[in-house]
């Protein structure tokens, strides 16, 4: 259980503080997780009443949270948790300072603080300046939660990182990469540690190549604006993708805390070959969708999406091609890939193993089999599957793959927490294992600048690929020069 503690959200009226950070709290709440002395504050810019924001909030919980419909007397008791305060200019954060100091009277709370930036990036600096001007920290412990993107380049997190270090230190900085608080995703850690099987064959010598896809269906309508200045390769390949690469590839860690496993992590991040221009062509793909079919309706290009420049080269698909340089992993690819309106949603890590060194059986007979590959699927259908060929039952030897199955609804009946109860959960009791650390935002867009500013700098425009099919041709040709294909998840 945390803590007693006051949580500060910063765009607390914002789509993210409705959408994820209050049904969250709220089933933490319905759950008991949540310490009996605790107040979240709003902040925003506008004037409200704590009546008026809680009504807001009652549609939001109700609209988004898990457990539907709403519990009336979990929501009543959690709502008297909820205030807001309008700062509008640097005088409304002594206001707001007043208010933290009368809640740390009247509820006993200590000073203790979680701060959350939950507004447009652009306002990070400023709060955090603000924060430190004010003195908002209290008298007890104090974080910050950051939510991606963390800068948009590696100088620009250098710099915000430096400004949350004015005020907070490295261990109080919580970077979200909400994926590191996805049941699967942790899962990743527990299958490779806590089994002794699949270790000895996680390694170059048994694996042929990883190939890692987050696909999803959605297009970018309502985020035009953000969307056409970061594309794929910002929005999901330098945060999630990447950090799904550094659980697969790292080292067991010592010890399962905070630095021990961030420390691996960041050697993995560290040991990617870096893409050079010259190996762009090589080594990296990019698409942009068109107008397709997605479940059969048809939906609009990125082109045709309001406020979407004629000429924009944004990439809405990316793949790449990464070897993390070490002893367990050289020479073997890992084959990644992300992009909007693609068939479905689907995020897997496939692994795929070599092929036998002899093969004892004719060719006619291994027709239907499949090299070995184990499949671990973050979303949906949460589970993990290990494919391997078997006789099929009838006279003289033929072989076709089946697959052993473990899937998450069948074998534990209950429904997993969101990533965001996690993380809000972690965050409040100070536990930053699964938040990213400095080093490794750095190195990942360390990796991934130099491709972007190649991309959008250089004449060329992305290959378009119609909406609902799995990317530009050019993606099939990418991987097909290496003898190899996509997987259809
Ligand atoms: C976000 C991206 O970080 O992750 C979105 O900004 C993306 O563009 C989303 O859709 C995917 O998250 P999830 O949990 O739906 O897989």
């Amino acid at each position: 259980m945390p803590e007693p503690s006051v949580m500060v959200i910063f765009g607390g009226t914002g789509d993210l503080a409705s959408r994820k950070l209050m049904p969250a709290l709220y089933d933490l709440a319905r759950q008991r997780l949540l310490p009996s002395a605790f107040v979240v504050v709003g902040v925003g810019r506008g004037e409200m009443t704590d009546a008026e924001y809680r009504a807001q909030l009652r549609d939001a919980v109700a609209r988004h949270s898990r457990s539907r419909p709403v519990d009336e007397d979990v929501w009543r008791s959690f709502a008297e948790r909820l205030t807001y305060v309008s700062v509008r200019a640097e005088e409304g954060y002594a206001d707001l300072r007043r208010r933290l100091e009368q809640l740390d009277r009247d509820l006993g709370t200590e000073g203790d603080r979680l701060f959350y930036l939950a507004t447009p990036p652009a306002a990070y600096v400023p709060i955090v300046r603000s924060i430190g001007r004010h003195d908002l920290r209290g008298g007890g412990w104090a974080r910050i939660v950051v939510e991606k993107p963390f800068g948009r380049d590696l100088a620009s997190a250098t710099a915000l990182s430096r400004t949350l270090q004015e005020v907070f230190d490295e261990d109080e900085i919580f970077r979200i990469d909400h994926y590191l608080g996805k049941e699967t995703v942790q899962n990743i850690l527990v299958f490779r540690f806590a089994n002794s099987i699949f270790e000895p064959v996680w390694n170059r010598r048994y694996v042929d190549h990883v190939q890692i896809t987050v696909a999803e269906s959605l297009g970018v309508d309502d985020r035009t604006e953000y969307y056409d200045e970061a594309g794929a390769m910002r929005d999901v390949v330098q945060n999630h993708l990447l950090q799904l690469l550094a659980l697969v590839a790292m080292e067991p860690p010592i010890a399962f805390d905070a630095n021990a496993v961030r420390d691996e992590k960041v050697k993995v991040l560290r040991a990617i070959r870096p893409i050079r221009e010259e190996d762009l062509g090589e080594r990296a793909v990019r698409g942009q969708y068109g107008p397709g079919f997605i479940e059969g309706d048809p939906v609009a290009g990125y082109h045709a999406l309001p406020e979407v420049a004629p000429e924009s080269k944004t990439e809405t698909y990316v793949g790449l091609k990464l070897f993390v340089d070490n002893w367990r992993w050289e020479g073997t690819p890992f084959y990644v890939r992300h992009g909007k309106r693609l068939p479905k949603r689907a995020t897997e890590i496939a692994i795929q193993f070599r092929s036998v060194p002899h093969h004892l059986f004719s060719e006619d007979a291994r027709q239907g089999l499949e090299p070995n590959t184990l499949v671990v699927r973050i979303q949906p259908e949460e589970g993990i599957s290990l494919k391997f060929g078997a006789k099929v039952p009838v006279q003289g030897i033929r072989i076709r793959s089946v697959a052993m199955d473990f899937v998450y609804g069948a074998s534990f009946l209950v429904d997993a927490p969101d990533a965001y109860e996690t993380l809000l959960l972690d965050a409040l009791r100070g536990d930053a294992t699964l938040f990213t650390r400095q080093d490794e935002v750095e190195e990942q867009w360390r990796l991934v600048d130099p491709i972007i500013a190649a991309w959008r700098t250089g004449p060329d425009v992305p290959p378009a690929y119609p909406a609902g099919t799995w990317g530009p041709a050019e993606a099939d040709l990418f991987i097909a020069r290496d003898g190899r294909r996509w997987r259809q998840p």
